[in-house]
């Protein structure tokens, strides 16, 4: 039985990738390896959890002896990497988190790797999932394209960025199996609500402000998360080693009117007057360092790979919608605790 080890699957996208993995590849034994941070949640991993191809080890990437021993023991054949610090809010406050999971964590995991697999690898293969804020911040024209030069930043993405470089020099230098694509934003189920869409949709349903940034004017391009993981999947099997492959949703909205059609949706399915959740719409201090537009030219993947988004962006925030409303003790248990205090405390600021 070959072996999958998908790191960071107890945390937003990494479920959706665990959850298609465990149930298309019965035959594959899937190991979600999870320190379970802030941002990770078995619940997430609920409905599989008791699969016979499945198993989550808890365990913290940048520890070099945990991930030593943990290769010894499950010699995976094939890894697929999503365990990061993802907030770049989070990341202006504390870089050195971002430095050490992102970049140390991922050179570790690649080392045991190579230790493992030796020049063996013709069957073996290292997936670095990353993300398209590499390559830094767009005008009003022009996509990302997979030769685009790297500009991060903000200490996120530059920290993404130096493990990307890192990735493509194990595979220069020792011949490392390696792929690796760049994603733009994803919303949908179990996306934690430190991020845009959740962040809203919690705030509409409890009446609170709806703080957006600056003058609510950047763009992002969405993806609905189980697209993803669709990608993911279609990449990791058929993917060229080395390669690097751009994955988007052709879906650039402004915040602000991203916002407006979210409250929209919400009013409609909280049976609210329609206009009652914008009137919490709150201008607030903008990031430092904000973005103006992410913008992905997907094009390699579509033509290469034959994969595209299966869902428009008004049936995936529906869906997306109906998710929360439907779990709500999930967005009541993780917005206690530490959400609470990052909350409180970020946001009183701006
Ligand atoms: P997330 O913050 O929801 O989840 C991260 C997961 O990694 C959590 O389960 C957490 O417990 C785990 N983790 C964190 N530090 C760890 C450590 N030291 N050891 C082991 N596990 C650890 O993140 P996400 O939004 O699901 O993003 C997953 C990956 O996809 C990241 O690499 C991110 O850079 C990339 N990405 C995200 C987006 C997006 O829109 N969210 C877009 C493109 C790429
Ligand atoms: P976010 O979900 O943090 O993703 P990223 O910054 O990685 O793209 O933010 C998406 C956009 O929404 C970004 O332009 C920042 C903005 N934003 C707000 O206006 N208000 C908020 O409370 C948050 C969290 C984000």
């Amino acid at each position: 039985m070959k072996t999958i080890v998908i790191t960071g699957g107890a945390g937003f996208i990494g479920s959706h990738v665990v959850r298609r993995f465990v149930n298309n590849y019965p035959q594959v034994k899937i190991i979600n390896l999870d320190a379970l941070t802030y941002a990770g949640n078995l619940a997430n991993n609920e409905d599989i959890a008791g699969k016979e191809n499945y198993q989550f080890i808890k365990g913290d990437i940048t520890d070099l002896e945990f991930i030593t021993k943990f290769f010894d023991e499950y010699k995976p054949d094939g890894v697929i990497h999503l365990a990061a610090e993802s907030h770049v809010d989070r990341s202006i406050r504390d870089p050195f988190s971002f430095i050490k999971t992102n970049i140390l964590g991922t050179v570790n995991l690649m080392n045991a790797a190579k230790n493992l697999w030796g020049s063996n690898v013709a069957d073996k293969r290292f997936y670095h999932v990353s993300t398209d804020e590499v390559y830094g911040s767009l005008g009003e024209t022009g996509y990302f394209m997979e030769d685009t030069s790297y500009d991060p930043q903000s200490p996120y993405s530059a920290s993404k960025a130096s493990s990307d470089h890192f990735v493509r020099a194990y595979h220069n230098t020792y011949g490392f199996p390696v792929v690796i694509s760049n994603c733009s934003n994803n919303y949908g189920p179990n996306h934690f609500p430190e991020k845009l869409i959740p962040l809203m949709i919690h705030n509409i349903q409890e009446n609170k402000p709806l703080p957006v940034y600056g003058k609510g004017e950047n763009i992002r391009d969405w993806l609905y998360v189980e697209d993803h993981a669709a990608a993911i999947d279609v990449i990791y099997h058929r993917g060229k080693t080395g390669e690097t492959y751009n994955i988007g949703g052709e879906n650039e909205w402004k915040n602000i009117e991203l916002v407006t059609f979210l409250c929209q949706l919400m009013d409609k399915k909280l049976g609210r007057d329609l206009g009652t959740a914008e009137k919490l719409i709150t201008y607030v201090t903008d990031r430092a360092g904000h973005d103006m537009r992410y913008a992905i030219d997907a094009k390699k993947l579509r033509e290469e790979l034959g994969w595209r988004p299966s869902v428009t962006f008004e049936e995936g925030l529906e869906k997306t919608v109906n998710w929360y409303l439907n779990n709500r003790e999930w967005l009541a248990a993780v917005t206690s605790g530490e959400y609470q205090h990052y909350y409180e405390s970020y946001y009183s600021k701006l």
